[in-house]
């Protein structure tokens, strides 16, 4: 059912944690689901120069954010927002239909992260 970058995402997830001083912080519900995610942004001249997720939700919610993680840092934040569910499915070389929901949660909790982030900095 997942390909092996999933599941090696799934057991071994990066960018796990919480970032105390955080320049902006993104949580998301799945309505579909119930599964919530946090992520948090460190942010140094419009560059995500870290980032950290905490998700409460499936293998694939977990996966999903692993994956956006390293794909959001070193970005600038309007590429960042750039990124989309289908994008973060794709680098994981694909998602079970029935999960395809669950990478809507990674790339909103980002997209949230940056407008906080953008909120904070006017
Ligand atoms: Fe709970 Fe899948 S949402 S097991
Ligand atoms: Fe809820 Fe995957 S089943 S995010």
């Amino acid at each position: 059912m997942y390909t092996e970058k999933v599941m090696d995402h799934f057991q071994n997830p990066r960018n796990v944690g919480e970032i105390e001083d955080a320049d902006g912080v993104g949580e998301v519900g799945n309505v579909k689901c119930g599964d919530i995610m946090r992520i948090y942004l460190k942010v140094e001249d419009n560059v995500i120069k870290d980032i950290k997720f905490r998700t409460f939700g499936c293998g694939a919610a977990i996966a999903t954010s692993s994956v956006i993680t390293e794909m959001a840092v070193d970005k600038t934040i309007d590429e960042a927002l750039e990124l989309t569910n289908k994008q973060v499915a794709e680098e994981l070389g694909g998602l079970p239909p029935v999960k395809m929901h669950c990478s809507n949660l990674a790339a909103d909790a980002l997209k949230t992260a940056i407008e906080d982030y953008k909120k904070n900095n006017k």
